[in-house]
């Protein structure tokens, strides 16, 4: 029987069992200790610090309280690349707001800052840059732009800038722990902030429960289960990181033999997670590659595909997102996930990649 390869599966074994079962038996399955101590490993790990981070719901919400922490209105302009998944366009329709797309650079798909810069003007009230498949965007020009940054770290735990965790460099910084991410709970998100203030309030805002005040708040709170099986998960992030570089190494080496080109950070300051390894190449080269592939039972796919770029749902000219069209149109993501090197599926993904 063959087996197919999926392009992306979560690692959970008996840890991760033991961990959720623990907590159903105690009865204290909504926020509770779990939670707090997920909290504190994120926030210890990103920052250095004891409590500036706040589970929420989803990497979505995630976004959306940061925009509500910054003070955004209906009225304010949110700047956010053209290539990236719609979440941060809804976060910004939820309030009200109005997004503003830019296109972004061929080279490391993270958002073009000379695109950004021509569409700044004084109603522009946050920037949302994404480190896009884990590698890190190049943060420190947009830094000097003096407007909040919302780092998108919902792929890019582990990821670093000059040994920097991302997530520091921002005002504020996201995380999604999907079934996919890095590190999972299911469903799941965390809000990171140097300021503290800001991680006050937004856990203000995430509980409308026993309030003496009224404002609107609402319930985006993570469960103690998800908290727990975020805790399991933290423990692997180290071997995690370990087995996608060594999965990304042996694909580098066969880019390096058959002359192809793949996703790759700006500089050396900048180091990736390989949470997506992904090749690029013409149109042709792109579907042949996927065609053989899935012919022999190995799963990839367009990371983003032409249709879900922003500007097209939104109906822009497509002449102003040049690098985005045609990074959409000329990428395929091959299998990188931990359980990958655990099972031995690896080596026949190398062998057939070979034969190409
Ligand atoms: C870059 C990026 N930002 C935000 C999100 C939203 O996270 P979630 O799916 O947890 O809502 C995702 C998730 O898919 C993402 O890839």
């Amino acid at each position: 029987m063959t087996v197919t390869i999926s392009h992306n599966k979560p690692s959970i074994d008996e840890n991760e069992e033991k961990a959720v079962a623990e907590v159903l038996k105690s009865k204290w399955i909504a926020t509770g200790e779990k939670v707090k101590e997920f909290e504190k490993l994120i926030s210890n790990y990103i920052g250095n610090h004891d409590s500036n981070a706040v589970a929420v719901s989803n990497g979505t919400t995630a976004i959306y309280l940061s925009l509500v922490a910054l003070g955004v209105k209906p009225s304010d302009e949110v700047i956010m690349p053209t290539y990236v998944c719609s979440a941060l366009l809804n976060a910004v329709n939820m309030l009200g707001a109005k997004p503003v797309i830019t296109d972004v650079d061929y080279e490391d798909f993270n958002v073009s800052y000379n695109s950004l810069i021509e569409k700044i003007n004084e109603n522009t009230k946050a920037i949302i840059v994404p480190h896009l498949f884990g590698v890190p965007a190049e943060i420190h020009n947009l830094k000097e732009l003096g407007i909040p940054i919302i780092e998108d770290c919902a792929q890019a735990i582990g990821s670093k800038i000059d040994s920097k965790s991302v997530g520091v460099f921002g005002k504020i910084a996201v995380f999604s722990f999907y079934a996919t991410k890095m590190i999972t709970t299911g469903q799941g998100g965390m809000v990171y902030s140097n300021d503290r203030s800001i991680i006050d309030n937004i856990r203000d805002y995430i509980n409308f429960d026993c309030r003496t005040d009224y404002y609107p708040r609402f319930n985006f709170q993570m469960t103690d289960i998800q908290g727990a099986l975020g805790i399991a998960q933290f423990g692997k992030l180290k071997d995690f990181l370990d087995k996608r570089k060594k999965i990304a190494e042996t694909y580098q080496k066969i880019c390096f033999q058959k002359g192809w080109d793949y996703q790759k950070p700006k500089s050396d300051i900048y180091l990736q997670n390989w949470y997506r390894f992904i090749i690029k190449g013409d149109t042709i080269f792109i579907q042949k590659l996927k065609t053989f592939l899935n012919d022999n039972e190995i799963k990839s796919i367009v990371p983003i595909e032409r249709y879900e770029l922003l500007h097209n749902y939104l109906k822009q000219s497509a002449d102003d997102f040049e690098n985005a069209e045609l990074i959409s149109q000329s990428t395929l993501s091959l299998p990188i996930y931990p359980d990958l090197v655990v099972d031995n599926l690896f080596e026949g993904i190398l062998e057939t990649l070979r034969r190409f």
